[in-house]
């Protein structure tokens, strides 16, 4: 009886590999299509009627819930597929804190289907402290080696959106690291718009008052670092977190 159902699904398994083959290299297809048009690799509608069309094709499925939940894998592969083609390089995230590199890089990762990578969440579970008991027990010179190393580890990531702590750009050696493989885009912000958006944080040691000329002074000091760093800016002033994401992938990556 085993026997019987393990072939079973070793024929299903065949059939599901054929056919997810099949539909991959048509999402790779319709990837030169989108890039040609500038057309975005996300686009939620299309992913809504493909859900649609399933859920009416699965209403007597006993697990039709299964396989609605393997769908969203699906397309976030598919869309991996897709950007992959329309642009080949990993997307890094610059600039100063409360600019939105965090935010962004979750949407961007949901559009593109790449792997997001936090640099401040992964010192946090290297050193398995937070990033202010990191600035208050080992001071800043600590902390700035541990984002070193991290970022180094980062250097042989592909597919990847990587979001940085606003004060990656202080060493040199970091940049030379994330442009190995990556662009980095600046994410712009005025002074005003950045303390809206820190006003109710307490998690950045370096900003304790949260002043608008604490701000402006440490932004002055880094703005020429971020110039020279960036491949490309982005201002974020007003602009929702998509409208943001748009504009990015929009970028003539290559
Ligand atoms: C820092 C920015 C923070 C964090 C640390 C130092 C900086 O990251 O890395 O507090 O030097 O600008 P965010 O830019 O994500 O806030």
């Amino acid at each position: 009886m085993l026997d019987i159902l393990r072939a079973e699904i070793d024929q299903c398994d065949s059939i599901l590999a054929e056919a997810l083959g099949r539909r991959f290299l048509a999402a790779a297809r319709i990837a030169t299509y989108k890039k040609e048009c500038g057309m975005a690799v996300y686009q939620p509608e299309r992913e809504a009627a493909v859900l649609n069309k399933l859920a009416a094709n699965l209403k007597n499925q006993a697990y039709g819930a299964e396989i609605q939940e393997l769908y969203q894998h699906i397309f976030q592969l598919s869309r991996r597929v897709q950007s992959r083609q329309v642009f080949s390089c990993n997307i890094v995230l610059i600039g100063f804190m409360g600019s939105g590199k965090t935010t962004l890089g979750r949407h961007l990762a949901k559009i593109s289907g790449f792997t997001f990578y936090d640099v401040d969440r992964l010192i946090e579970q290297q050193t398995g402290q937070s990033i202010p008991n990191i600035f208050s027990m080992h001071g800043e010179k600590y902390f700035r080696a541990r984002e070193r190393e991290v970022i180094e580890r980062l250097s042989t990531v592909e597919q990847a959106i990587i979001s940085c702590g606003g004060g990656v750009v202080i060493d040199d050696a970091n940049v030379t690291c994330l442009k190995q493989r990556g662009k980095l885009i600046w994410l712009k912000a005025e002074p005003a718009t950045l303390l809206e958006r820190l006003r109710h944080q307490h998690d950045r040691p370096l900003l304790k008052d949260k002043s608008l000329a604490d701000i402006k002074s440490l932004l002055q000091k880094r703005l020429r670092l971020y110039a020279a760093a960036a491949d490309y800016e982005i201002t974020t002033d007003g602009k929702s977190v998509s409208a943001i994401g748009d504009d990015i992938l929009g970028l003539p990556f290559v």
